[in-house]
């Protein structure tokens, strides 16, 4: 794992955007493995703002997200289409046929499962954005999620139910249930970039440091990744050093 440790949350951000610009050089037609919430937003207003300064085009991109939730409709603001439309793609040049998220709107949600999952196959992710819940879920999934899975439906914990809260009227708005990328489906990425930032992700870093390889606690899973960048601010890393 390289860990790049920064101040704060600015330079993660920016730090993150020259990883993922990077990318965009030297593949042809790159695919970015995408996530949503608090974590990755100042990345995303970075690659904004270099797409309006320097002119970095999208044209040739193909983005796949990690998740969405099941049962909200798409337009729903609260959905994950709705945060990368809002946060990303309609400040960018992306062709939206060329953006990706699983369907959690549909009746035949298995089938939607099966069809992502050939969608990552055909499309082989140059780097996975990542952020990580509080206990250890990437994506959505949650401890105990075999790491061999690949999309599949989850039921969401009421830890990261509760932590999802603060954007929904009230917790019983927050859905129950998602469709995420599985363990597996993450592994495939040829390289992961996990972004962690403030006090509320220290013990989740410090554990994934610990060295521990656990179901349990499924970013540990990431130690058998060979192309791995953690990238994290002083108060993520506050207990881990
Ligand atoms: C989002 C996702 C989740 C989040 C995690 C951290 O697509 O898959 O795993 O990355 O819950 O969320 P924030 O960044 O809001 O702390």
């Amino acid at each position: 794992m390289n860990i790049i440790r920064v101040p704060g949350y600015e330079q993660m951000s920016r730090k993150a955007a020259e990883c993922i610009l990077s990318v965009l050089n030297q593949a042809g037609s790159p695919v970015l493995g995408l996530a949503t919430g608090s974590t990755p937003k100042g990345l995303y207003a970075e690659l904004i703002l270099d797409h309006q300064k320097n002119g970095t085009s999208y044209k040739q991109v193909t983005t796949i997200n990690l998740d969405e939730y099941i049962g909200l409709p798409v337009s729903d603001p609260n959905s994950y289409h709705s945060f990368m439309e809002q946060h990303l793609f309609c400040h960018l040049d992306v062709l939206p046929s060329n953006t990706h998220l699983p369907n959690g709107e549909t009746a035949d949600v298995k089938k939607e499962c099966d069809r992502y999952e050939a969608l990552i196959d055909q499309h082989p992710i140059d780097i996975q954005v990542l952020g990580i819940g509080q206990n250890g879920h990437i994506g959505f999934n949650e401890p105990g999620t075999p790491f061999g899975r690949t999309t599949h439906i989850t039921a969401l914990t009421s830890s990261t139910r509760q932590a999802n809260a603060r954007f929904f009227p009230s917790i019983e708005d927050v859905p129950k249930q998602a469709i995420t990328m599985g363990i597996a489906s993450i592994m495939k990425s040829r390289n992961i970039l996990l972004l962690a930032s403030g006090f509320k992700k220290a013990e989740a870093i410090k554990r994934l440091f610990s060295g521990e390889i656990s179901e349990a606690f499924p970013a540990s899973v990431l130690h058998h990744h060979p192309h791995v960048t953690i990238l994290a601010d002083d108060e993520a890393l506050s207990s881990a050093t």
